[in-house]
This record gives structure tokens, sequence and C-alpha cells, in this order.
């Protein structure tokens, strides 16, 4: 047992989903998010520069006793984690774009992946794809431009509709029946994705998975909070606090912290 908080870090707000997921599943958790929105975006970044960001906010969550670290950011997961692991006395849960279900459950034999720069050339990406993509078409495509909007408040805009739609384009050309979300920022998009996309196509998004892996390993490891009292959830952003506020619909207390 254990009242330490679960530590949760993304390059900005899209992190969130998956704090959202692991607040309902584990709702006695204390909970520290960090929202790196200054560095953001990660995923143009080359590997050691996602690397070091990567060391600044483990090392920040850490200090504060983190008892387990969530990497909630597909591109701070592929291209550091094994980093993490191997240099730091600590349990890390990442996130990787769910190619698997998605390639398990294709009818068409087309999938399609959306997901950053960082991601998508990524060597933990590609050994995943190849284990999993078995004869299914993986239709790959960069979401250049995405994240930025969002951490600049315009995930409603119309320069995001067109932006999908173009994205969106290539994958319905070759009859996908999936689209794997491959990025914590995207679940946000799925009001938008759902009107422009055929009903046929499904949307896979792995943040209730990363949740249910947080909650076995703290189980596995003894490390649940079984406290009755209201858990401290703090969410800590050193860019624009407003737009934190305004994707998690005001419902949190947040805090600017310059980290
Ligand atoms: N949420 C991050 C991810 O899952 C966004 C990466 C970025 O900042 O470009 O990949």
């Amino acid at each position: 047992m254990s009242n330490k908080p679960i530590g949760i870090f993304d390059s900005g707000v899209g992190g969130t989903s998956i704090f959202k997921e692991i607040h309902m599943l584990l709702p006695k958790e204390n909970c520290i998010y960090l929202a790196d929105s200054k560095n953001a975006p990660y995923g143009n970044k080359s590997e050691k520069e996602i690397q070091e960001l990567c060391i600044k906010n483990t090392e920040l969550l850490l200090s504060k006793g983190c008892k387990l670290i969530v990497v909630a950011c597909n591109t701070a997961t592929t291209n550091a984690i094994t980093y993490l692991r191997e240099n730091y006395n600590s349990s890390f849960i990442g996130i990787e774009p769910a190619i698997k279900p998605a390639a398990l459950s294709t009818k068409t034999k087309a999938i399609g992946i959306l997901a950053t720069k960082g991601t998508l050339s990524s060597q933990l990406f590609h050994k995943t794809s190849d284990i999993y993509a078995n004869g299914v078409k993986v239709i790959e495509q960069i979401g250049e431009g995405i994240v930025p909007l969002i951490e600049s408040g315009k995930l409603y805009s119309e320069e995001m509709k067109n932006l999908l739609e173009l994205y969106l384009k290539p994958m319905l050309d070759k009859n996908i029946d999936y689209l794997v979300l491959g990025c914590t920022h995207y679940p946000y998009l799925i009001p938008v994705l759902t009107e422009l996309l055929p009903k046929k196509v499904k949307i896979i998004d792995s943040g209730l998975a990363v949740a249910k892996q947080t909650k076995a390993i703290l189980l596995k490891s003894n490390l649940l909070n079984n406290e009755t009292k209201v858990p401290s959830i703090k969410l800590y952003s050193n860019g624009n606090l407003e737009v934190l506020n305004s994707i998690l619909k005001h419902q949190f207390k947040t805090e600017y912290l310059d980290f």
C-alpha cells in the first residue's frame, strides 16, 4: 500500500486523456500531471532532445515522490522509455499506437495510423508494426500541425477540420476500417473525426488500456492507495493554463509551474 502519487507527463495537454482514464479507474490515487507545453510539440524533435525532456520531467516527478511514472505520450514512449527504464529505479508505463487490436480485427486488411513524426520514425514503433501488421496494409500518416493547434486552443477550428480531412483522405482511399490514434492529444479530436469518417471506420484509442496496465502494476507491486480521503490531484503546466483548463472543461484545479 502506498499513498504516494502517480506521476504522469506529456509534451502538453494531450496526456490528460490518459490522466482522466487513470483517475476514473483508480479514483483513490493521488496524481501529479505535468504538461510540458512550453516544449510542445515533441514530435518534430530528435530522439536525443526528446530523451532530455523526458529526463527533466521524470526527475521532477521523482523529486515529488511519485511511486510510478506514466509516460502519457506516444512520442516520448517510443523515443525514450527504454532509456528511462535503464536509468531510473522506478516503474514506467508507456503508450504506443495500438496496432495489434486494429490489425487483428480489420476486415478490409487496411488500417490507418495517425501519429507524430517522432513516433512513426522510431525503432520501437517499427518493431511493433512489423510484429503485428502481418498481411495488413498499415497506412501511416504524420499528424503535422495537429498538436500545435491543440496547444494553442484551436481544437474545434476550421483549420483543424481541413488538416484532418487532408490526412484521412489517403487512408480512406485505401479502404481502411480502423483508425489508430497514435498520439495522446488526438482522443480530443474524436468528435471531429467521427463527423469526417464513414461509419464503418472504427477509432482505436488506448487510454483505457494504459489505465488498466497502471492498475495491474500497482496491484502487483502492492502499491495501490487504500486511503479513503479525497485524493490530491495536481495538474501543472509550463504553458498557457487556459488551454489546459478548457481541455479539462475546468473540472480540475490547475497550476502554472516553470519547469
Ligand atoms: N501527446 C504526444 C504524443 O502522444 C504529442 C507529441 C508532440 O508533442 O508532438 O505523441
